[in-house]
């Protein structure tokens, strides 16, 4: 067993580099006084295409809940915490230590966002400088424990750190704060982490509806909007990423850039009285769209290549939550873990049903005990998983006759299905460790039976 193990890593280590996996992000607020354990929730989001998430703190128990799920999380240091984490590495030490030291390796985390929207968020108690040096602080900690390549540390930013945002090919950064952003995205293009901006076409549009055209905002294929440069939009979340990458371009990193990561975008299914946007099937199309566009592998008018990274806002209406109706009226979910509109999260091989069952309905199928299986990632490179095939039906030792023709498991004759199957079979076979699903970051534990039809996905 060892041995295969081992030949397992070094086969799975010498795999080329990892292209473009795409895969949908969400992020899990929980201003509410109504909302399921962050165990259910982690059990929950197992059987839906959602692998990562992204928080607003470390609440202990959401990381301990997120261990070995397969899941990334993102976690923060809130606001209020910056200035401390700014003053010297021993109190970004002393922070990383308490808050997030303990939950990992087996909680995955893969970033740390340091505040959120700090630069537009009450100007008269937060210093922009605290930022950057909180940023650097957490990025020596890291390094000193040999994790800088696996935790990136980078802060979300409003759309407001624009001085305007169209054309998107003239846009850039409000005069006040270039000195901060300019110190910002260098840090980013040092350490390889991502630039992320919340982005709202909802905003826009409740704010300007006779002048912006709901298709355009909706994430629709709506007429172009033309940019100087050249450049056709025909929905508003493109201009907008479009606007923050002319931002940056025009901070004068030349070729030294960085990836631009959504970390938030939405639509509210609820808002005041007369916001004819905010409405369920609104929320449900945009929602939609949103989520097959984190899977594609679709850039932007000024980067067709360049895939970019989603995560929906939000996972629940957060009933506490202060402003208007609409702030609480963003997630997918209620409370009780009904779903608020029919919005597919289905990961046909994660869940035994492949339907679109809300939490609700997985909250009785999720609670069976230890049973557990091991699947690929909805989104894994497909090359990472015929290698991951070839080497359990062959060195690895899996029986693999169910999925050779006419076997039950053949069809779909797919490669992901048909290395869910084996990976699962592998994983059964080594004592269900969470590093017996790993295959290199494609595999996935699930808690919901992957059987379908006469294909039986064998238990230990
Ligand atoms: C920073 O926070 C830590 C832990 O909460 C606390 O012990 C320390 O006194 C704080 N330092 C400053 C400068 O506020
Ligand atoms: C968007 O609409 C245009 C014109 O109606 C069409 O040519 C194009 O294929 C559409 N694009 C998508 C992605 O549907
Ligand atoms: C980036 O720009 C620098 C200086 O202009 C140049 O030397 C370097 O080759 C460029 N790198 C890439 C990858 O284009």
């Amino acid at each position: 067993m060892a041995i295969t193990s081992v030949l397992a890593l070094l086969l799975l280590a010498t795999l080329s580099p990892f292209s473009n996996v795409s895969a949908v992000g969400v992020n899990y607020g929980t201003i509410g006084n109504n909302l399921p354990s962050p165990k259910k929730v982690a059990q929950l989001l197992q059987s839906t295409l959602i692998d990562k998430v992204k928080i607003y703190d470390t609440n202990p128990e959401i990381l301990e809940a997120f261990s070995n799920t397969g899941i990334d999380l993102i976690v923060a240091v809130e606001n209020y915490h910056v200035a401390n984490i700014s003053t010297d590495t021993s109190a970004a030490d002393e922070w990383f230590s308490d808050r997030v030291m303990p939950f990992i390796p087996a909680t995955s985390i893969v970033a740390i966002a340091v505040g959120n929207e700090y630069l537009t968020t009450d100007p008269d108690h937060l210093k922009p400088n605290a930022l950057v040096q909180a940023m650097q602080n957490l990025h020596a900690v890291l390094v000193q424990r040999g994790l800088d390549r696996k935790i990136k540390v980078t802060t979300p930013h409003s759309m407001a750190v624009l001085a305007s945002s169209f054309p998107p090919s003239a846009s850039t950064f409000a005069t006040t704060l270039m000195p901060v952003m300019t110190s910002i995205v260098g840090f980013l293009a040092d350490t390889g982490a991502p630039f992320m901006v919340n982005a709202y076409p909802y905003f826009a549009y409740r704010d300007n509806p006779g002048t912006v055209d709901l298709e355009y905002a909706l994430l629709g294929n709506a007429t172009g909007v033309h940019d100087p440069k050249g450049y056709v939009y025909h929905n508003m979340l493109d201009a907008q990423v479009d606007a923050v990458r002319s931002a940056v371009v025009a901070l004068g990193f030349g070729n030294r850039t960085v990836k631009i990561t959504i970390s938030e975008s939405g639509w509210p299914s609820k808002g005041e009285s007369g916001d004819t946007a905010a409405t369920p099937d609104h929320a449900k199309t945009y929602n939609t769209r949103l989520v097959e566009r984190a899977q594609s592998s679709k850039g932007t008018p000024m980067s067709p290549k360049e895939s970019i990274e989603i995560f929906v806002f939000a996972l629940f209406n957060e009933n506490k939550k202060e402003g208007g109706v609409s702030e609480r009226n963003f997630g997918i979910f209620n409370g009780d873990g009904s779903k608020v509109y029919d919005l597919d999260l289905s990961c046909q091989f994660c869940s035994g049903n492949g339907g679109t069952l809300g939490f609700g309905e997985k909250m009785s199928s999720g609670l069976r005990g230890p049973s557990v299986w091991c699947v690929a990632k909805p989104h894994a490179d497909e090359k990472v998983l015929q290698a991951v095939l070839d080497f359990s039906c062959g060195p690895g030792g899996v029986d693999c006759r169910e999925i050779y023709e006419s076997g039950a498991c053949f069809v779909p004759d797919k490669l992901h299905a048909h290395a869910s199957y084996a990976m699962n079979a592998y994983y059964q076979m080594h004592g269900r460790n969470y590093w017996n699903c790993d295959f290199k970051g494609t595999g996935l534990v699930t808690f919901s039976d992957p059987s379908y039809g006469t294909c039986r996905y064998s238990q230990q």
